[in-house]
């Protein structure tokens, strides 16, 4: 049997997150810094939240045939390459690059170069990244265990699904569903869930959320909704917000994780802190219920919001 060493410095990793650890510190050394500071400290309920993510990855990165150490590349191609870009821009202008969804589709979504690697680098992050594991954490082990048993849920812009297993895994409801506009994504999402065994639980849709029909259809239906890191993609957040307002049931509940300085090729919506992303979600026709925000690992929310540096901002609102 092969044995997956814990990195001594994280009590309490499990296997898959030692896995994930070591694969990238097999093609990125100089990263370890890096990632001790992101485990730092990380609660036991985190460390818990971090193996799921990790165990996922290691799922599909078997069933795909691609290796974890690729999962790996791509994920210093995502960091090196796409996102640090953008963070010199963001450093030097105090705004983020693009500002249309034209630009967004030509440089990232259309351009498969991009977008595979970019795909694959974001879910490697979720386990490893301070910001993002805390953000996947709050859904798994506050929000979820708070939704009342036998909802109706669901999911829009899934992305590579990740959301979706945790909400299987740590939720009870009666159906789910996942909207997304990009038939990329939502064939992702299906594989990812055909892996799982889970296809029949979760009726997955291309669906434009900015749809006629995703109104007309389902006004009031959703007891459970989820939308995380889309908000800051979107050229009119604000009608997105006031769809998700009508989607949702009276005593429905939305859970929005959005990043208050986060650059990235395809981010538009710059927030520069919760404060901002909490107005926002009120502005729609939402209460805000929760409000939590994880800053970028090693940096504390003032020195954060002082430097501009990137923050999770994780919100659960219900209907005004
Ligand atoms: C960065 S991914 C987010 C993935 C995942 N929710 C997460 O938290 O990591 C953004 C997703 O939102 C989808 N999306 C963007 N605009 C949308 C819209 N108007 N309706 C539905 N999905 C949308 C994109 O296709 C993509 O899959």
């Amino acid at each position: 049997m092969i044995e997956t060493p814990d990195p001594g410095f994280v009590q309490g990793a499990g296997p898959a997150t030692s896995a994930v650890w070591n694969s990238v510190v097999s093609v990125w050394p100089e990263h370890e810094k890096f990632l001790r500071a992101s485990f730092a400290g990380r609660s036991p309920d985190l460390l818990d939240t971090t193996e799921v993510i990790a165990d996922l990855l290691a799922r599909v990165s078997r069933a795909s045939g691609k290796s974890l150490e690729s999962f790996a590349a791509d994920y210093r191609h995502l960091c090196e390459k796409i996102v640090y870009p953008e963070e010199l821009h963001f450093a030097r202008e105090g705004r983020y690059r693009l500002t249309t969804f034209a630009e967004a589709d030509r440089e990232v979504y259309s351009n498969p170069a991009v977008m595979g690697p970019y795909m694959n680098g974001l879910f490697v992050s979720d386990a490893l990244w301070f910001n993002h594991a805390s953000a996947m954490n709050d859904f798994a082990k506050v929000y979820l265990p708070r939704a009342a048993p036998g909802g109706r849920h669901l999911e829009i812009g899934p992305g590579h699904g990740m959301l979706l297993h945790l909400a299987l895994r740590f939720g009870s409801f009666a159906s789910l569903a996942a909207w997304d506009v990009s038939e990329t994504s939502v064939r992702h999402v299906r594989s990812v869930l055909a892996t799982l065994g889970q296809s029949d639980r979760v009726d997955v849709r291309l669906m434009d959320l900015a749809s006629d029909r995703a109104l007309t259809e389902n006004r009031g239906r959703f007891d459970t909704i989820v939308f995380s890191e889309v908000l800051e993609h979107l050229e009119r957040p604000d009608l997105a917000l006031e769809r998700i307002r009508d989607l949702l049931a009276p005593d429905g509940t939305v859970w929005i994780n959005v990043p208050a300085n986060g650059p990235a090729p395809d981010h538009l919506y710059l927030l520069r802190s919760p404060a901002e992303a909490e107005e926002a979600v009120r502005s729609a026709g939402l209460e805000i219920v929760r409000a939590a925000a994880f800053p970028v690992a090693g940096a504390t929310l003032d020195r954060a919001l002082r430097k501009q540096l990137p923050i999770s901002c994780v919100l659960t609102a219900k209907r005004a």
